[in-house]
């Protein structure tokens, strides 16, 4: 069951000195309490964006929202109910939709389930087209364009072992991107982002030591993995103004390993 609650910003917190610019309307953020989830609420509160956001586990959900201020709700994405109530607790208007939502299962294709694929499936892509279809109304009162952003894979472009199921996922969500793009327009611009492998909770059963994560970054051109912050970026300046002529795109924060010879 979805529980919405809201939180007052920390007066100990660096964020409560921020100026938050009224102008903005809030901003949805699913996977909220996840790495990128979590950075991209911060960098968004930063901008002076008001936040609403959802997640599975309250006590962390509750912890983020303290920090920027924001309302949220607790619940699973593959609940229809958890996505109507936290957009209708997120406000009448939205200026944008941030799904930070994923999984990772990685196994030869021998022993993949079709449960496998269709919980891949089900979270990354089919939940994440529910999400934008119930905050439909609101994003399309925002009084300018608003801003649907998304998350895909270098794995979705690049061929990888073990990796079929969220590939198949991640392709999927790049084909709603393009398709939301184009039956949206010009009310709400949908992008996606497509890291590769990012320093987070999902990401750590690669990175299990000091070696793995030696030889992983190294496989990428700019010689690192990813930080949430990277990929935070690119999202707060894809909900933003800024960004307003940029709709249709999945666009690598991927430290140059989709396109670039690693050397
Ligand atoms: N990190 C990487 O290397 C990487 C690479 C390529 C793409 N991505 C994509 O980037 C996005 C953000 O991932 P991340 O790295 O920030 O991963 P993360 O730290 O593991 O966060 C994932 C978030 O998804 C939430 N989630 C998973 N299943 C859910 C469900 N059924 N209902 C509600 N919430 C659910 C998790 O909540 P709980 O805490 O409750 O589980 C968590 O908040 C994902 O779409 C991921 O596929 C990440």
């Amino acid at each position: 069951m979805a529980l919405a609650g809201s939180a007052s910003p920390d007066s100990n917190s660096p964020m409560s000195q921020v100026d938050i610019n009224t102008a903005h309307n809030p901003v949805l953020i699913y996977g909220a309490t996840g790495g990128i989830g979590q950075a991209t609420a911060r960098t968004l509160h930063a901008r002076g964006y008001p936040l609403h956001l959802c997640g599975r586990d309250e006590a962390a959900l509750r912890q983020v929202a303290g920090e920027v201020a924001a309302g949220y709700t607790v619940g699973d994405v593959t609940d229809r109910a958890v996505l109507a109530k936290a957009t209708e607790s997120a406000g009448p208007e939205l200026a944008g939709l941030v799904f930070a939502v994923g999984t990772l299962q990685l196994k030869p294709l021998g022993r993949v389930t079709l449960d496998d694929f269709l919980t891949d499936f089900t979270v990354n892509a089919a939940a994440a087209a529910l999400a934008i279809q119930a905050a439909v109304p609101a994003l399309k009162k925002n009084p300018e364009p608003s801003s649907v952003v998304l998350y895909s894979s270098v794995a979705a472009s690049m061929g990888f072992r073990f990796h079929s199921s969220i590939a198949m996922a991640k392709g999927a969500v790049e084909g709603l991107t393009r398709t939301l793009a184009a039956e949206l327009a010009p009310s709400i611009r949908v992008n996606a982002v497509a890291p590769s492998l990012t320093q987070t909770a999902l990401a750590a059963p690669l990175l299990r030591n000091d070696k793995a994560v030696a030889q992983l970054g190294a496989a990428h051109p700019m010689r690192r993995l990813g930080a949430a912050a990277d990929v935070a970026a690119l999202t707060t300046t894809l909900i933003g103004p800024e960004s307003g002529w940029i709709t249709g795109q999945v666009i690598g924060v991927d430290g140059g390993r989709s396109t670039v010879a690693a050397g």
